[in-house]
């Protein structure tokens, strides 16, 4: 039974830790179809959308603690291989890139609109993720990975999808400390 949209939007929340079992390929690719359907000026359908096999990503989860090893040490660079090892489903969302400034904002901004219409979809099927902007996301050998060329698309986010283990409360400011209300 869907749940209604209010409940839907207020109670999404970035999943940490997941069950392990991956969820159908069907509904990912129906959250996928619907994404396309987000406002989108000039309809420039600037996603791309990437299912990532096992093996394409244990290499990002590879290369993620190599970056991590380089900065932090090899303690919190295997922890964050567990970690990411972990994850069942993998999603990379990229905006094909544009050479006028004011596109590319409004293309990105319409990329962030399909991105939290796959999120809310998974959520009405019990199915949590989260949205990763980490440094990986803008290392040249993650675009090898993901078959993209990197001068004609840019990663928008890493999205992991599965069931959550674990559903975090994370707050949010009154409405009346955000509202200006003009005459
Ligand atoms: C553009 C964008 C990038 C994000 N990147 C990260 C990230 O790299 N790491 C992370 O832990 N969370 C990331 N998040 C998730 C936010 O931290 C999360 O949405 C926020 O804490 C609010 O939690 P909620 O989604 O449960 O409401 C990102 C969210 C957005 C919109």
């Amino acid at each position: 039974m869907p749940q209604a949209l209010s409940e839907l939007l207020r109670s999404r929340r970035t999943i940490n830790r997941f069950r392990p079992e991956a969820p159908p390929a069907e509904i990912i690719h129906q959250a996928l179809d619907l994404a396309r359907w987000v406002p989108n000026h000039h309809l420039t359908e600037p996603w791309r959308f990437y299912c990532l096999g096992q093996d394409t990503a244990r290499a990002i989860a590879e290369l993620n603690a190599e970056l991590i090893a380089a900065t932090k040490g090899q303690a919190s660079a295997q922890a964050k291989l567990a970690n990411w090892l972990a994850k069942p489903g993998w999603l990379v969302v990229t905006q094909v890139r544009s050479d006028d400034p004011l596109q590319y904002q409004e293309d990105y901004a319409a990329c962030c609109c399909a991105i939290h219409s796959i999120m809310l979809y998974l959520w009405s099927h019990g199915i949590g993720s989260k949205w990763s902007t980490g440094p990986v996301i803008r290392d040249s050998r993650f675009y090898e990975l993901i078959w993209v060329d990197q001068d004609s698309e840019e990663a928008v986010g890493l999205l992991w999808y599965g069931y959550p283990a674990e559903t975090p409360q994370t707050p949010r400011r009154p409405l009346n400390e955000l509202l200006i209300e003009l005459p």
